[in-house]
């Protein structure tokens, strides 16, 4: 039986981590590389003591080894048209070795990483932010799960910033992705990402971007940029409902032209995700009860938007905009 059924990963997750590497190296100065990813001295503590061992933890020592050489596997490309899935989160009841497996697994490329941005002519201080998502996602962790780790949480721009794809550059992060009109690759694209660290400035957030086209001009000349896109909640047109005009997300929505909107599969999603994402909160099955409701705190227009919208029967979006104003 593969590592991943053992500890108890659904048939689509075992498949991602089929054919992977086994061999794993853990760097030795572990705790000196948490701290400059900017790992707080609990959760510094917490990983050290959960540090997976071959032998006594074989099946999430596999499970880290194939993480890990994903991650290598893939050192310095950008996101294929095709996108990038989450790494899958594991199951509840896993022990903490399995809850900060995906941690080991990002900071055993942290080198690599480091050695490609100084390649490329990333200033240290892009580094030190962009490295630092592995500090904020066990933030995040805590916070919404009340437990160290980084397990219960699907890991997608994490995996992305330590293989030399997505950047942190003032307000906004910055995913390399690549444009597929045709078989080949027909252009470049910045997806650009809100972190949640703190309120979104629109000036903060205009400087972002501009530093980020100037940049990535240098860093990576052969990718000549087409555009700027985003796909979040905090382009939904409906918040212009209940939000005020003035507000940041507004603001931000008005200086993109949104892409028409393509209905998911599942017409939860955009309200998981708000949920999750935007309102930091643990995400229960769905449908949603009116308990799940009533437990969603109300301080602020955007909580109380989410509670009124779904309780009138409607769905929140997820939707794709393109940045108007860039170069
Ligand atoms: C995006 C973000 C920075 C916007 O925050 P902001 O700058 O305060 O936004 P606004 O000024 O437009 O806020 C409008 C209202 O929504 C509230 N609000 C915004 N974000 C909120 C959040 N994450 N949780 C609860 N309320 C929030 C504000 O408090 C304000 O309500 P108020 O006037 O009653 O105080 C914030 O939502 C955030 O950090 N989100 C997490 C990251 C995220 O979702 N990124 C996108 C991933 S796709």
């Amino acid at each position: 039986m593969s590592a991943a059924k053992q500890v108890g990963f659904s048939e689509r997750d075992q498949l991602r981590f089929k054919g992977l590497g086994t061999g794993l190296a853990l760097p030795e100065d572990a705790e000196g590389l948490l701290a400059y990813c900017g790992v707080e001295p609990a959760d510094r503590r917490e990983m050290l003591a959960a540090r997976p061992d071959p032998e006594r933890d074989p099946e999430w020592w596999a499970i880290t080894s194939a993480l890990a050489a994903e991650v290598e596997r893939d050192l310095g490309l950008p996101v294929p048209s095709t996108g990038f899935n989450s790494w899958p989160a594991v199951p509840e009841d896993v022990s903490p070795v399995g809850l900060f497996a995906g941690a080991w697994a990002l900071l055993a490329n942290l080198m690599r990483v480091r050695e490609l941005h100084a390649q490329r002519g990333v200033p240290e201080e892009v580094t030190v932010a962009t490295v630092a998502a592995l500090g904020g996602v066990m933030g995040t962790h805590r916070h919404v799960f009340g437990r160290a780790g980084v397990g219960l949480i699907p890991l997608w721009s994490p995996p992305l910033r330590f293989r030399g794809a997505d950047y942190e550059i003032g307000r906004h992060a910055f995913t390399r992705t690549e444009l597929g009109l045709g078989d080949d690759v027909s252009g470049h694209v910045l997806s650009v990402h809100i972190p949640p660290t703190g309120r979104l400035d629109a000036q903060e957030s205009e400087e972002s971007v501009a530093a980020a086209v100037q940049y990535f001009g240098c860093w990576y000349p052969e990718e000549p940029l087409a555009g700027l896109v985003c796909h979040s909640w905090l382009l939904d047109p409906q918040l212009n409902e209940y939000l005020r005009p003035e507000s940041n997300i507004i603001r931000f929505q008005d200086r993109f032209d949104l892409l028409p909107y393509l209905p998911s599969e599942d017409p939860t999603e955009g309200d998981r995700e708000l949920m999750r994402l935007g309102l930091h909160l643990p995400v229960p099955p769905v449908p949603f009860t009116e308990e799940d409701l009533a437990a969603v705190p109300q301080d602020t227009t955007l909580q109380r938007a989410f509670v009124a919208h779904l309780r009138a029967g409607r769905h929140w979006q997820l939707r794709t905009g393109m940045l108007k104003t860039w170069s």
